[in-house]
């Protein structure tokens, strides 16, 4: 796309079903987001951070109905519960949306019309199966043992609906698929939605009729019918944004900036191909980014759901393990794209192994050398003397946003926790805390230097752990800026007290 302003950084999460309460893959998805919206803002951009709900629709209907709920009440208490677990897992997005507010319902009613006008939707008959789980439309050939291709239950539909032209957008979907390798990410993901285009595409039934599930958008053309589902949801993405609202918000976010938008890979179908579709319906450009992640699977190796199986629930997670060390395994451990078994064994042993025993070790050892034998100040050695891990550090923080802007996570933390545990070595070799007995000088030269290296690895993660790493910095006596990512900027003559441990040894 032309005209992109790389200062400007847009960032989406699925609006999630409110069927439930979120669990650990939900929060996956939005902590991950958070995690790269946060590092693109340390990085200098301005950024936009949009998340939701996604409220309508049989699924939600049928739940509201099963508690004897007006499904508005309903919606209206989930909305609560996702907030306030978002905020206690640290997630600082731009706007909670919600598909039930007026303003989403209004441009998803002016966006219908405009389909509708431009001959884009018609009516017709639709004949085949529903996935009410998923929301998900199937054609016989789709079925597996009469079931969606995941296992979930399906019924037959014979009505009378409302179609969009899918399949006129095919071939220019096919082509930007070509033109643009980078589009869909991880890159192996973009031959699942190539090979789905091979064969010719149908048009999508984007209406229900009001008799079966009137909890949705009513559409402008036909009272007795409202909007499928995804079609409202998918939206969200551009009313989040102003669209048709505030033209030059708009502009600025969705084509200057350009949609990032991450989700699972249980989604990428609908968002590969029906909001594409969409989009160009609408004459507006496509996103610029789909990145697809893998799913967190449970003792069975099944992907953890909201409706089957063990869950974990984050927010008892975070009681056990603390926020900051939860955010860190889920970046940390997990390459991603990939699928990966989690268990609570698991996310001990890397807390302590790199936090409790690496990063935390370092900042209470330090602090306590230069609190006992410097009476809480640094020195800064002159010259190379103070610049041992110098090139190292301000290389680290531009490859950390080099594989950020790759989608890299895992492995920049890697790369920190790599100089890290350099910074051990170095500390194992020197021995600081015999040579300050002997030579104070020599040992407060190897104090700043490991120091100064924590220092930058604590504004490195400070988009993954924000609140520990605010402690972090707070007992070095530096702020979280892209200045601070410079070597020598640890501030001399403060008083440094000594830290309690940061990361408590967990144990199971
Ligand atoms: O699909 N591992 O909502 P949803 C990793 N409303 N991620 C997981 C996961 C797991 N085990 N389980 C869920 C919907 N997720 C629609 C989206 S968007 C316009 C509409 C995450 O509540 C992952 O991001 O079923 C997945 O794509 C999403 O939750 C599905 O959430
Ligand atoms: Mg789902």
């Amino acid at each position: 796309m032309k005209h992109r302003n790389l200062n400007l950084f847009y960032i989406t999460t699925p609006i999630y079903y409110v069927n439930d309460l979120p669990h650990v893959g939900t929060a996956y998805t939005t902590i991950l987001a958070d995690i790269f919206n946060r590092y693109h803002r340390l990085f200098g951009k301005k950024t936009f951070f949009l998340t939701g709900i996604d409220e309508h629709g049989q699924k939600c209907e049928q739940v509201a109905q099963l508690k004897k709920m007006d499904p508005q009440l309903y919606c209206d208490q989930m909305s609560a519960q996702f907030q306030k677990t978002w905020k206690s897992l640290h997630i600082d997005y731009d706007l909670f949306l919600r598909t039930s507010s007026l303003q989403h319902h209004e441009v998803v009613q002016k966006v219908l019309k405009i389909l509708y006008d431009k001959g884009d939707i018609y009516p017709s008959t639709y004949k085949g199966w529903y996935c009410v789980s998923e929301e998900i439309f199937y054609m016989e050939k789709d079925l597996v043992d009469k079931k969606s291709p995941t296992g979930k239950e399906v019924i037959y539909l014979e009505e009378k609906s409302y179609f969009f032209k899918m399949s006129k957008y095919q071939q220019s979907l096919q082509k930007h698929l070509e033109d643009n390798p980078e589009f869909i990410k991880p890159s192996y993901r973009q031959n699942e939605i190539k090979g789905f285009l091979k064969k010719p595409i149908q048009d999508l039934c984007i209406s229900r009729p009001k008799k079966r599930v009137s909890w949705g958008v009513e559409l402008p053309f036909d009272k007795d019918y409202v909007a499928y589902v995804w079609v409202d949801a998918l939206l969200n993405y551009v009313t989040g944004v102003a669209y048709l609202r505030d033209e030059k918000e708009f502009t600025k976010w969705w084509k200057e900036a350009g949609a990032v938008h991450f989700l699972g890979k249980d989604i990428l179908m609908t968002h590969g191909v029906y909001w594409t579709c969409l989009l160009m319906a609408l004459d507006l450009p496509l996103p610029k980014n789909l990145f697809a992640h893998g799913w967190l699977l449970n003792e069975s190796q099944e992907k953890m759901s909201k409706s089957t199986g063990e869950k974990l629930d984050p927010l008892e997670l975070i009681k056990f393990l603390g926020v900051s060390e939860l955010r860190y395994f889920l970046a940390r451990e997990i390459p991603l794209g990939n699928d990966a078994h989690i268990s609570k064994p698991l996310m001990v042993q890397r807390i302590n192994q790199d936090l409790s025993d690496q990063l935390g070790n370092i900042l209470s050892r330090l602090s306590r050398l230069v609190e006992t034998n410097y009476d809480g100040k640094i020195y800064k050695p002159s010259g190379q003397e103070g610049e041992i891990f110098k090139d190292q550090a301000e290389n680290l923080s531009k490859q950390v946003k080099e594989d950020i802007e790759n989608f890299k996570l895992n492995q920049a933390l890697d790369k920190i926790n790599e100089i890290l545990s350099k910074v051990n070595r170095y500390l194992e070799q020197e021995t600081p805390w015999k040579t300050v007995k002997t030579n104070k000088k020599e040992a407060s030269c190897v104090l700043y230097n490991s120091l100064e290296v924590l220092r930058i690895c604590g504004v490195l993660l400070h988009p993954v752990m924000p609140e520990k790493m605010t402690k972090l910095l707070g007992v070095l006596g530096e702020e979280v800026s892209l200045d601070s990512l410079k070597w020598g900027r640890l501030p001399l003559g403060k008083d440094l007290k000594h830290s309690e441990p940061l990361f408590p040894k967990i144990h199971l």
